[in-house]
């Protein structure tokens, strides 16, 4: 078959395997993500590099609340570090930085790294780097619904005007395009609560790889892959 796609403007990334890949190393869970910091460093700057539009990679969903708490109060220091460290890859590739998920749970000092980097970033016209925090999918819907629901009883919509579009725009990713290829590492067949809504007719590329092993020529692979995908949009092949 001949290529079919060029590059995919938008890459979803669900980064899974960091505590497999520890384990397998007798390391701690909190090592694998280390780890997984390089990868996204590496995997932001190749993708801003190949003038990808956005990725938005699944940082922390709204179940990880669930894991020891020691891991979630590791994983949030990790991120505000990441946060601070990754100011100069980000001005330096003109990269727009922003977050999705119910953000106002975070800690506090996250919060305000997270503002100052899309307060600093803000007038950058390179690629959309997204950060999925304390997101989940069907809690996105919800929230979309209930602003809906706000806008009906102040008067400002019609019941009747609610529908996809209004829905997408109610959406923590109103005015983003929907990701073209979902890339998950470590193997897993799953959808994990990420993006439900806008992944409708997304590709999906799954590799055994754990995310603190995924590197620029995984990436590659996968776009390659992407490339040869006949996108129908339930329609028929021209
Ligand atoms: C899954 O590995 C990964 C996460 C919980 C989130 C990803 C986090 C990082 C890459 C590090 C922090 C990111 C930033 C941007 C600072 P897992 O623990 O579920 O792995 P397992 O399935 O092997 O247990």
């Amino acid at each position: 078959m001949s290529e079919q796609n060029g590059l995919p403007r938008h890459i979803a990334i669900i980064m899974d395997g960091n505590g497999r890949w520890a384990r397998k190393r007798g390391l701690t869970r909190i090592r694998g993500h280390i780890e997984g910091v390089k990868s996204v460093r590496e995997i932001t700057e190749e993708c801003a590099k190949r003038h990808i539009g956005q990725i938005t990679l699944y940082a922390f969903s709204s179940e990880n609340w669930s894991r020891p708490r020691l891991e979630i109060e590791l994983l949030m220091r990790l991120l505000k570090r990441y946060l601070i460290r990754e100011r100069k890859t980000i001005m330096d590739n003109n990269i727009r930085f922003t977050v999705i998920g119910r953000i106002e749970a975070l800690p506090r000092d996250v919060q305000e790294e997270i503002a100052e980097e899309i307060e600093m970033s803000k007038n950058n016209t390179g690629m959309i780097l997204c950060l999925a925090l304390n997101y989940g999918g069907r809690a996105e819907i919800v929230d979309a619904a209930i602003k809906l629901a706000r806008k009906v009883k102040e008067g400002k919509i019609l019941p009747e005007d609610i529908n996809e579009e209004t829905l997408r725009e109610n959406m923590y990713t109103a005015g983003m395009s929907d990701p073209d290829l979902l890339i998950r590492t470590g193997g897993d067949m799953r959808v994990s609560n990420f993006l439900l809504w806008e992944i409708s007719y997304t590709e999906l590329w799954v590799t055994p790889v754990y995310w603190p092993d995924f590197h620029k020529e995984n990436l590659e692979e996968a776009l390659r892959d992407y490339a040869f995908r006949e996108r129908r949009y339930g329609g028929l092949v021209q």
